[in-house]
């Protein structure tokens, strides 16, 4: 299906991705923030909730790659193809495969580790350590996404 953003030959898929990116990083901000001062329950939530969607969200973003848009016919008329476009996406797809895995590692040993209701624990000089990783791996797939967006699709 075509994409919606104006002067862009994405596909529906790409357009809600690229757009959605600039609702995560604010949120992930926003919920870092709150943790910083005491609101643990409300941290782990938006952090559960906000995992829950990307799962859900790459998932499908990837069922679309696979199956129904072809993206490399949409990016063939960029001024970047032959010089850009595919190193992009390999710098992009490090920081996108890396943030996938440190995301169910941090969600997974917090579930664990920490007591519920979500405070101070053992675990927390690990959980911060880990959580800024998995938070800047975040913020550096979002801008590789973006970069990789629009170089293929936009240029
Ligand atoms: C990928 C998901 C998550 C990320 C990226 C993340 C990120 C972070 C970061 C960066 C901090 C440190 C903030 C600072 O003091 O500078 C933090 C603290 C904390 N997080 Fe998470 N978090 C995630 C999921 C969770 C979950 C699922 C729970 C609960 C089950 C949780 C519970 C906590 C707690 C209790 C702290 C405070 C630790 C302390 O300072 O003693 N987090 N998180």
């Amino acid at each position: 299906m075509d994409g919606f953003l104006p002067g862009s030959r994405a596909s529906l898929m790409l357009d809600v991705v690229f757009l959605a990116m600039f609702l995560v990083l604010p949120i992930l901000g926003w919920s870092i923030a709150q943790v910083r001062r005491g609101r643990y329950e409300l941290h782990k939530r938006v952090q559960l909730v906000l995992g829950g969607v990307l799962l859900i969200a790459v998932t499908a973003f990837e069922i679309d790659m696979r199956f129904f848009t072809d993206w490399d016919a949409l990016a063939q008329a960029s001024a970047y193809y032959r010089s850009g476009v595919y190193a992009a996406l390999y710098v992009h797809l490090v920081f996108a495969v890396t943030t996938a895995l440190l995301w169910m590692g941090v969600i997974g040993a917090a579930w664990r580790r920490f007591p519920r209701p979500a405070a101070p624990a053992a675990h927390s000089k690990t959980h911060r350590f880990w959580g800024w990783m998995a938070a800047v791996d975040m913020a550096l797939t979002a801008i590789t996404g973006w970069i990789f967006y629009y170089l293929a699709f936009w240029a």
